[in-house]
């Protein structure tokens, strides 16, 4: 089976969340079990400063945006430890930025941006060798992927026999813009109405995705089940809910060749599950050394690794944090970026509890490993959670996670009970209402079980002996293309409604 994976972020090439980490992982996790997988992502500027050897192609076109006519030149590379090509969409002007996406605001024209990424992807998988079989697009940047395929390119070879998958990364984002970018598409007019690209009288990308697309995926069955609702739909709920039959929840799975104690090259001593003290004690002492401690902090280690967004729950982050701070039964880590409302109320909190409280403002891959290696306990306090990896990374470097039930961290995440505990299956401490004081009585929790040194010791080993690598996931994905290829040979050509 030949399947193109279109995403505007991937790892190790160009990386703001969770969304990178997958489509970095998936394809590769896709060519173990037979796929014959490709990557189409754009030139950012970021994907030429990873020092990963990137070679400029041949292939050199036109897009047509709007009026406009822009060019695409295309660049490759593979996906380190696969054989998976990566081709990336160049554009000096549109991808050649400091972020990916713009700072504190969104670029202006990432409306434009995307119609390019995305026509300019179906252009370049139309010009390849051999056709595809699925065109799997993630998050709203490839929205409209599965619209050019019906609408646009169904007459071309390559595509023409291509099923499409949307996959829902975070239903927050959903790409909409003012009407008159539905110019810039290419597309039809009579498609910008309330049945499919528009919505409360903007273009939406998101939208776009999941009325044409042959089938629907998010990143956990429980975030599938809330986004057929409001508020977990943000809107778009009804549009879920009719298309509830080609909607499933996969969960994610985690890189081990990235995420692994007991190979990562960025922690200074490797560990496993069978002795994780001498690997974290290194971790915690490389990680005072980098917070500018003399030595590290004897006090049970409290992290957050996150972007700073009201999705995650800061709020109640430096709410619980200001309460429990000065009580002196833990050393709290923060690392992050995002909303400087959120970035300044951090900062004030390490200056209000130095020695208690460190914050580090920006984006450290490094740091981000770092500090999972040293961590006792990581905290998600999310206001919703798609899947969430930071706990999955947290069970495989021997931290335990304290989560709010949400989303893939309900999926995912077994909250410590006497009953749990006692037949194995507890791996975090989770809490129900959003509030910082629920969330306090869940840390306290955590904190009463990490003081026993052996019931803690036997929660680090078995969530480290959890499996949570691709593949299982794979599979599901594989299972999953396979049935909508399958549906499509059987059902007669959908017809768009207007
Ligand atoms: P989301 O995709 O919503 O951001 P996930 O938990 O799925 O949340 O994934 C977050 C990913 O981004 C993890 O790999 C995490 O380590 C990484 N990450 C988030 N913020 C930072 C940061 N400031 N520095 C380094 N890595 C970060
Ligand atoms: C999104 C979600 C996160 C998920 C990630 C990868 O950014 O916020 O929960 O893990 O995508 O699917």
């Amino acid at each position: 089976m030949r399947v193109l994976q279109v995403a505007s972020e991937a790892a190790p090439f160009a990386k703001t969340g969770g969304l990178a980490d997958v489509a970095g992982s998936l394809p590769a996790a896709l060519e173990r079990i037979g796929c014959d997988c490709t990557l189409i992502m754009p030139a950012y500027r970021q994907v030429f400063e990873a020092g990963i050897p990137i070679e400029k192609t041949e292939l050199v076109f036109d897009v047509p945006v709007g009026q406009r006519h822009l060019r695409a030149e295309i660049f490759r590379s593979t996906l380190p430890g696969s054989n998976v090509p990566v081709y990336f969409v160049g554009n000096e002007a549109c991808f050649g930025r400091p972020t990916l996406y713009g700072g504190g605001h969104d670029y202006p024209d990432n409306a434009e941006r995307f119609i390019l990424f995305s026509r300019a992807a179906m252009e370049l998988a139309g010009r390849l060798e051999k056709p595809f079989d699925v065109l799997h697009g993630h998050d709203w940047q490839a929205g409209l992927i599965p619209a050019y395929r019906r609408l646009l390119y169904q007459a071309w070879p390559m595509l023409a026999h291509a099923v499409t998958v949307q996959t829902i990364h975070n239903m927050a984002y959903q790409g909409t813009f003012w009407h008159w970018d539905m110019l810039l598409t290419g597309i039809d007019w009579k498609y910008f109405n309330w049945k499919q690209m528009e919505c409360h009288g903007q273009l939406n990308f998101l939208k776009t995705g999941l009325v044409f697309a042959d089938a629907i995926t998010t990143v956990s069955p429980t975030y599938a089940r809330e986004i057929t609702e409001a508020p977990g739909g943000c809107g778009l709920e009804g549009v879920v809910a009719s298309r509830a039959e080609v909607l499933s929840g996969i969960v994610n799975g985690i890189d081990t060749t990235v995420w692994d104690p007991q190979s990562d090259p960025l922690i200074p001593r490797h560990y496993h599950a069978a002795d994780t003290s001498s690997g974290k004690d290194a971790a915690r002492i490389a990680l005072a050394a980098r917070l500018g401690h003399p030595a590290p902090d004897p006090r049970p280690l409290v992290s957050f690794v996150g972007r700073l967004a009201e999705q995650k729950g800061v709020d109640l982050l430096v709410e619980m944090i200001a309460r429990v701070a000065a009580n002196g039964r833990a050393h709290f880590v923060i690392l992050g970026t995002g909303d400087p409302g959120h970035e300044e109320a951090l900062r004030r909190l390490a200056a209000t509890y130095p020695g208690t409280v460190d914050v580090v403002i920006g984006f450290d891959e490094l740091l981000a490993h770092l500090i999972q290696a040293a961590s006792d306990i990581v905290l998600m306090p999310s206001r919703f959670e798609p899947c969430g990896l930071s706990q999955l990374y947290a069970f495989r470097y021997g931290a335990i996670p304290v989560v709010r039930a949400t989303g893939g961290l309900v999926d995912t995440v077994v909250d410590a009970t006497p009953e749990s505990l006692a037949n194995g299956t507890a791996s975090g401490f989770v809490f129900e209402s959003y509030n910082a004081v629920a969330l306090e009585q869940a840390l306290t929790r955590a904190l009463d079980a990490h003081a026993d040194a052996a019931t803690w010791q036997r929660l680090v080993t078995s969530v480290m002996q959890q499996d949570w690598s691709w593949d299982t996931s794979g599979r599901n994905y594989l299972e999953l293309y396979t049935q909508v290829l399958a549906r499509s040979q059987a059902e007669p050509t959908f017809e768009p409604e207007t």
